[in-house]
């Protein structure tokens, strides 16, 4: 018989799956051995939104921090910009090839199939084990928590996590509170099997999410939802919606939460740490939330100047970012914190490994 179904603190209850299925050694951990992030040439300032919307450079420049952002050009999907920023990470991990691709995003090439196996193909990756992830801005910490996890049970051994949205392809370009905010781009990370004691080592991570707020961030067609309502979608539901303010408080109570859990399971003070990379979705909550915390702001990433919100790829961007820029040094207590629609939550620390020189992600 099935154990599904039946409440584990049933009397006859036996688990059919062994504690350690894969006999895996203990204390195999996810080691960050590789970081790399791409945006597509094309920038779009300020002055060139405020020219066809009813905005102004200083109003997007005192709401959100943001100056510019990158935007494909046709004929670019994010599959394209992944296998860039996979390049990249790959390029600067060397060593052996992944056996596994994740893809984090919100704006797959197309809702059937994934688009990590198209990722992994045109990397060379012949046959990884490939899928992508779901958690809209959350994502890469959702998809660094499963390769971690794959990796801990012996599944895969070397896995490339990528994050990469194209948000050009949801947002309604004349919407001017989203079309002001979002940037495409791609970021992405190399994780191999190694001990939990070395540097790069990702732990205590920290996932949760609240569906109760699921239309407070949406593309509300498309889904079987859609099609469950018999009813052609309108204009706007077509389009990304978010509810800027609510998400905003949310934004600010949730990351700051979730941070505090991981630093706490890590035992570190907000004193002990070197860089804070919250998701870049507005300077202000990174700032508030660096506050709160007792982080220091000048250790708080705020890439998000040059590239706007980038989605489930603007963790691995700003690393890749700052790691080029050497703000990232071996040694360095990290903490990621994501946050997004779902919502969706989840933070994790690292001690930032030695992987060299990166290259700019622009
Ligand atoms: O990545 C997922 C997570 N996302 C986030 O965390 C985003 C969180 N939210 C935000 O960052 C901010 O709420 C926004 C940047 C989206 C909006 O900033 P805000 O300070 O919350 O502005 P608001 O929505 O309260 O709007 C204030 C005013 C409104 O006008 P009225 O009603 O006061 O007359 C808006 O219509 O600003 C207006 N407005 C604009 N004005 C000029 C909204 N967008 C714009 C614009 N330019 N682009």
């Amino acid at each position: 018989m099935s154990d599904f179904g039946r409440p584990p603190d049933s009397p006859d209850f036996e688990p059919s799956i062994p504690a350690d299925p894969f006999g895996a050694p203990a204390g195999r951990a996810a080691v960050l051995c590789g970081v790399g992030g791409w945006v597509p040439p094309r920038v779009v300032t300020n002055e060139e939104l405020a020219s066809r919307l009813d905005t102004t450079d200083e109003w997007i420049t005192t709401r959100t921090g943001i100056q510019r952002r990158h935007a494909v050009e046709p004929g670019q999907a994010t599959s394209d910009l992944a296998v860039e920023a996979g390049r990249r990470a790959l390029r600067s991990a060397g060593g052996p090839a992944p056996d596994t691709v994740l893809l984090a995003t919100t704006t797959p090439d197309r809702p059937c199939p994934a688009t990590a196996p198209l990722i992994a193909t045109r990397l060379g990756l012949r046959e990884a084990a490939a899928f992508d992830v779901s958690a809209v801005c959350t994502g890469l910490i959702y998809a660094l928590a499963t390769a971690a996890g794959l990796i801990a049970t012996g599944v895969s051994r070397r896995v490339l996590v990528i994050g990469a949205d194209v948000y050009s392809s949801i947002v309604d370009p004349d919407d001017r509170t989203n079309a002001i905010i979002f940037g495409d781009g791609a970021g992405a990370v190399v994780l191999r099997a190694g001990n939990p004691d070395e540097p790069g080592a990702l732990d205590h991570f920290d996932l949760g999410s609240d569906g109760a707020s699921e239309e407070l961030i949406m593309v509300a067609a498309g889904g079987s939802r859609q099609w469950a309502e018999s009813r052609p979608p309108t204009r706007g539901e077509q389009h990304f919606a978010m509810r800027g303010k609510e998400v905003y408080r949310h934004a600010v109570t949730r990351i700051a939460a979730s941070a505090r859990a991981t630093l706490a399971a890590a035992g570190w003070k907000p004193g002990d740490v070197d860089y804070f990379v919250p998701h870049q979705a507005n300077v202000r909550i990174l700032h508030s939330v660096a506050d709160d915390l007792g982080i220091e702001r000048s250790r708080c990433a705020s890439h998000l100047v040059d590239v706007g919100n980038t989605g489930a790829a603007s963790i691995p961007l700003a690393l890749a970012h700052a790691h080029t820029e050497g703000a990232l040094k071996p040694g360095h207590r990290v903490v990621l914190t994501g946050f997004g629609g779902g919502l969706t939550w989840g933070s994790c620390v690292l001690r930032w490994p030695d992987i060299g020189q990166g290259e700019d992600p622009r």
